[in-house]
């Protein structure tokens, strides 16, 4: 009797627990979950019209802005732009959308995109811009219990971004990305960035790593844009960009630093090796040229004066100076040779009218000492024979290598005419030979001081030009 009665107790306990397993079983499986949610979203989507916007007719929808920086690829000078891959997210509520009965955040497929409203926003300074579709398009939906929608995009655009280059390359550059509505005035829709400040709204902006530039500040705005068809809301983004002039130190400035003093050596070679100065000289001009031209490619063709264009065209005029330099000593020591010659030939004839005999050490206007020993026999133009024989010329020329090495002031040659003992004792010889001989001594000393005064006067320009410049390009 028990027995049966037990049995039975035993078959009705044993059916519930297997109830209670199978149901349980079921709840698992989520087999009437999954049919829920199903359903949900079935019923979400069913009738929903995605040609209008939430709210239709009532308040305007508030959309919520995001943007977690992935990178910044490029921002290019030549161009005017930046390229910069980007999380963006809008949010907004859709009350069509809300549901009950699940407590979950529903992350759909990113095609139920294509079957709900979207906020119609654009990047006004865009120039090409993509979402990215490997392996699938880069989208995402999510759907929250009381109809927020949450919309990420995964975007790499490039924006424009005029440069002002003027403090090139010491220059800071604020590059803005700007988003607004493109259909919807601000009777329909307002944007704002979510998270308030710069805290929430924007991210990433501390682990972008770029070549030539550091993030110095960001700031988020949001504004009204008024056109003819209404008044539209804006946000926009903005960084500061501060360029890295270590790659222009190395690149651009130490070069050209080190060829203006490279053609300083000239000042230190003797003025009568003309193939090394000369070619020092042309060297370095051509050098800066080059590193001029290389610049200029990777800059677009604006109308004004970078900063960097002030230092190249300095340092070009300070090597273009070294370069002139050499001509004027040239000139000086060379080219004024016939000059005076012809005008010794001229003051050698007054003298034999006059007949003027003197041993005196005679100094002419131009400070060239003329040693003259007049006799009656000697004619004028055996005289200027003399003068325009070579051999006279590479006399005089021997004599000023002479003077030059050790080298004499002119005070010397004016107030103590006679003591240069090597000319007197010449002047001796050749009066024993009973001819007239002028030895042209060139005011070597003159020369001389050109190089001696641009030795010191050079760095001490130079010096200063980039103390001027450096103070007034960093503040
Ligand atoms: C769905 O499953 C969760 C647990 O996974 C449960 O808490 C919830 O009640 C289930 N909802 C429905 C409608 O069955
Ligand atoms: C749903 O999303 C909201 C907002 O992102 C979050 O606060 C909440 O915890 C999420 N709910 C679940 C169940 O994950
Ligand atoms: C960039 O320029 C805009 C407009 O001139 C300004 O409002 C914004 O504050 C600037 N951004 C930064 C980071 O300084």
């Amino acid at each position: 009797m028990w027995t049966t009665l037990d049995r039975g107790c035993w078959g009705f306990c044993s059916l519930s627990l297997l109830v209670t397993i199978v149901c349980g079983a079921q709840s698992a499986n989520e087999p009437s979950n999954m049919s829920y949610v199903k359903a949900t979203v079935d019923k979400l989507l069913k009738g929903y019209d995605i040609r209008l916007r939430p709210d239709f007719g009532g308040s305007p929808v508030d959309v919520g802005m995001s943007i977690d920086i992935a990178s910044i690829d490029m921002v290019s000078e030549v161009n005017m732009d930046y390229t910069i891959t980007m999380y963006f997210q809008q949010s907004w509520r859709d009350k069509r959308l809300s549901y009950t009965g699940i407590s979950l955040n529903l992350t759909l497929d990113n095609r139920v995109a294509d079957q709900l409203w979207v906020p119609d926003t654009y990047f006004i300074n865009d120039k090409k811009s993509f979402v990215h579709g490997v392996t699938v398009k880069n989208r995402m939906i999510r759907l929250h219990p009381d109809g927020t929608v949450l919309y990420g995009l995964r975007i790499t655009t490039t924006a424009a971004c005029m440069m002002d280059l003027r403090r090139y390359p010491l220059d800071e550059q604020n590059c803005t990305l700007e988003i607004e509505s493109y259909g919807y005035t601000t009777d329909d829709i307002e944007f704002y960035w979510q998270g308030g400040g710069n805290g929430g709204s924007v991210t990433g902006v501390e682990n972008i790593e770029l070549p030539q530039f550091s993030i110095i500040d960001y700031q988020t705005l949001s504004k009204k844009a008024v056109f003819a068809t209404g008044s539209y809301p804006r946000l926009s983004l903005s960084f500061k960009l501060k360029r890295n002039i270590g790659y222009f130190i190395l690149q651009t400035y130490m070069p050209s630093i080190l060829i203006t003093i490279l053609s300083w050596v000239s000042f230190w070679i003797n003025y009568d090796a003309s193939a090394a100065r000369v070619a020092l000289g042309i060297t370095t001009v051509l050098t800066m040229t080059t590193i001029n031209t290389h610049l200029r490619e990777t800059l677009p063709k604006i109308p004004y004066v970078k900063a960097i264009d002030i230092y190249l065209m300095g340092c070009f005029f300070f090597v273009f100076l070294a370069l002139l330099e050499y001509a004027f000593v040239n000139y000086i020591f060379f080219g004024r040779g016939p000059q005076l010659q012809k005008k010794v030939a001229e003051k050698a004839n007054n003298e034999k009218k006059s007949r003027l005999e003197s041993n005196k050490v005679q100094v002419d206007a131009h400070g060239n000492i003329l040693l003259t020993n007049m006799t009656s026999e000697m004619g004028g133009t055996d005289m200027i024979g003399v003068l325009s024989d070579p051999q006279a010329t590479m006399f005089s020329y021997d004599s000023a290598s002479i003077q030059y090495r050790k080298p004499m002031s002119s005070r010397d040659l004016y107030g103590r005419p006679g003591i240069d003992r090597p000319t007197g004792h010449k002047k001796g010889r050749l009066r024993r030979r009973a001819s007239q001989l002028k030895v042209k001594i060139p005011d070597l000393t003159d020369v001389n001081a050109v190089d001696k005064w641009s030795r010191v006067v050079f760095p001490i320009t130079f010096t200063f030009f980039n103390l001027v410049y450096w103070l007034y390009y960093v503040h």
